[in-house]
């Protein structure tokens, strides 16, 4: 029944009926209608022996090429190994919703004697992303906070029928606490119906002896029937028996099928009564999208957080206090703010009276210029009227002024003629 969103600037989004096209399109509708504005941020990580169709189950999953090669490779050549961690991003929308997708691969282990540490890089990872996560939730602006942590992991078993490896116990144990993890049964195709049954109820005891703990479907009392048997359908494949193909081959009654072709027969990747490939996918991409991203936010990642700052010592300690406690960081920070503006007083303080002195300074010298040219001046009058004074006292007495060459000269011609 589809009806439409309302529209708060929001472009308006068709809803489609649940049992149609599995997408991320039909979460919940308040989840929904928060996250369509900005989009949703989802990432899965692949992890498991080599070989077990990681790469190809990627593909197969999301039924987009984010795996090279586009090409359909020639029937001998072979998918190449993954040697290195890959993350791929895929921008996809669905109904106006827009998901930007990234799938971690991870090389697969058990190639060597000693894997004793294949865990390590992949642990790191997803620590890292954890980190960066927490660098920018410190950031002042918070606003552009890109999502990269890991919201689910689906650990790949091998089809041996028997228990979980050592290999795998050790690899669940040391993730479990960080991801939240999906166990699949790789290869499903190759083991019959009843093995795979056998083989879910040996793996989920092994889970349970060793204390691993695999995301739960969470389990609401008020959810209307439908949502309850849908919950528990899902939660009784766990783990999951996947076939992965990106090959369409031909059904025996003629319908072109994702899957694989064997002499006997197609297994059918899309076909429910052949393998759990669509529960998986319903699961990550329609019912548990927002509670794979839940859990991972508010358990996995808060505990990492809270283990972090606590091993980073009591320096530290007080930062967790201030943030746990608002009132304890706000008075921290009065005490700041008012140490800042006393500080700044004293310097405007500092900086007028340097400003006042240099004035004052001025002034005086000025002062001293003004009153030195005053003297000088005042000494050139008075030598000028003591000069003039002489003359006059010379002239009253008689005495002649003292004659100058010319005059005398003019004298004595006089004399002789
Ligand atoms: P690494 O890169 O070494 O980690 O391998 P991987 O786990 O990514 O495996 P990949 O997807 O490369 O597949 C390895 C081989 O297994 C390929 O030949 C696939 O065609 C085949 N394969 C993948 N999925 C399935 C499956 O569900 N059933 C069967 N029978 N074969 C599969």
């Amino acid at each position: 029944n589809p009806s439409l969103v309302p529209n708060n600037g929001v472009p308006s989004v068709i809803r489609k009926k649940l049992m149609g096209y599995v997408g991320f399109a039909n979460l919940p509708n308040q989840v929904h209608r928060k996250s369509v504005r900005k989009g949703f941020q989802f990432t899965a990580m692949v992890v498991g022996e080599s070989g077990l169709g990681k790469s190809t189950l990627i593909n197969t999953l999301f039924n987009t090429t984010l795996y090279p090669p586009k090409e359909p490779l020639p029937p001998a050549a072979e998918r190449p190994k993954t040697v290195a961690i890959e993350s791929i991003g895929a921008d996809i929308e669905e109904n106006g919703v827009r998901l930007h997708l990234t799938v971690v691969d991870t090389p697969g282990f058990g190639d060597f004697v000693n894997n004793d540490d294949s865990w390590k890089p992949i642990v790191e990872n997803i620590e890292s992303r954890f980190d960066s996560y927490l660098e920018q939730e410190n950031r002042v602006n918070r606003l552009k906070v890109v999502d990269n942590r890991v919201h689910a992991c689906l650990y790949f078993i091998q089809p041996t029928g028997h228990s979980l490896k050592e290999i795998d116990i050790e690899f669940m144990r040391r993730l479990h606490t960080k991801v939240n993890l999906i166990p699949v049964i790789a290869k499903a195709d190759t083991m019959t119906e009843e093995e795979v049954a056998d083989f879910k109820e040996r793996i989920l005891s092994d889970i349970a002896h060793h204390n691993i703990h695999i995301f739960q479907a969470p389990t609401y009392d008020n959810e209307d029937e439908e949502t309850i048997a849908e919950a528990e359908e899902i939660a009784s494949k766990i783990p999951f028996a996947v076939v992965g193909s990106d090959k369409v081959v031909v059904t025996p009654d003629g319908r072109e099928v994702r899957g694989r072709a064997y002499p006997w027969g197609v297994v059918e990747v899309d076909n429910e009564e052949h393998c759990d490939f669509v529960k998986l996918r319903q699961m990550l991409v329609r019912t548990y999208m927002e509670e794979l991203r839940e859990h991972t936010n508010d358990i996995l990642y808060e505990n990492w957080r809270t283990e972090k700052l606590v091993s980073m010592g009591v320096a530290q300690d007080s930062t967790v206090f201030k943030e746990i406690n608002p009132a304890a960081r706000m008075q921290e920070e009065r005490v700041l703010h008012e140490a800042k503006l006393a500080k700044m007083e004293a310097e405007m303080k500092m900086v007028f009276q340097q400003k006042v002195q240099e004035k004052e300074a001025k002034l005086k010298q000025s002062e001293e210029e003004l009153y030195a040219r005053h003297k000088e001046m005042k000494d050139a009058l008075e030598k000028q009227r003591a000069d003039l004074e002489e003359k006059k006292k010379k002239i009253e007495s008689g005495r002649p002024i003292t004659p100058d060459k010319a005059t005398t000269g003019r004298r004595k011609g006089f004399l002789r003629t």
